[in-house]
């Protein structure tokens, strides 16, 4: 996929100052000195380019958008109890945590004749801020200094679903499911972010390797 950086860039900032909450300016201003507008989504699957994290934000927000607005023709009371700008800043700034953690470099690669080749690509380091992933991202933006309601905080926090729990531990396992039942946010971010990697990213190159 073709990703047109500046061009991302202007979109998610449009959408982020379009919920006119206060710090948005601020939280721009830190995303673009920390390099999250050139920052890849990943280091070798989706969207692994420069720009590819701020389109990868913004196909969440697109599709969490598509989410509560299906969920709320069924049950006409969620328009209510969940805001447009949370799910918004929610899904926008929920994989912040990443601006920091990949680094070019040139990878070895087989081509499709068997050879071995050099790969421009991106290698991972924690070592600037190694705090986790969505618990890092609540923290990042409250840094910033945009304050987050807590069902926006639950819902950056635990985007990854049920891959981003310890299985091992009760405590998290609760604290999780008791997320989700209180906040239909948690359940909508985390959606859309799921779709938005599985349905929207996906490339042919994604499908060969499988
Ligand atoms: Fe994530
Ligand atoms: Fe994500």
């Amino acid at each position: 996929m073709n990703i047109d950086a500046t061009a991302c860039k202007e979109e998610f900032c449009r959408l982020l100052r379009s919920t006119e909450r206060p710090g948005v300016d601020d939280v721009i201003s830190d995303l673009e000195r920390d390099g999250f507008f050139e920052a890849p989504a990943s280091a070798g699957h989706h969207l692994n380019v420069a720009g590819g994290l701020a389109q990868h934000s913004i196909f969440v927000c697109k599709a969490s958008l598509k989410v509560w607005e299906g969920l709320c023709q069924l049950d006409p009371v969620l328009e209510k109890e969940v805001q447009r700008d949370s799910i918004i800043i929610a899904s926008l700034l929920h994989d912040v945590c990443k601006t920091d953690i990949y680094f070019r470099s040139v990878k070895k690669r087989k081509n499709q004749l068997g050879q071995w080749e050099d790969s421009e690509g991106y290698k991972v380091s924690y070592k600037s801020f190694p705090m986790g992933h969505g618990e890092k991202s609540v923290i990042m933006v409250l840094l910033s200094g945009l304050e987050l309601s807590d069902a926006e905080m639950l819902a950056i926090r635990w985007h990854m679903g049920a891959w981003g729990v310890n299985q091992n531990s009760f405590e998290e396992c609760r604290n999780y499911d008791t997320a989700r039942q209180l906040y239909p946010l948690v359940a909508i971010v985390q959606a859309g972010d799921s779709l938005a990697a599985a349905v929207l990213e996906r490339s042919a190159g994604d499908i060969d390797d499988l």
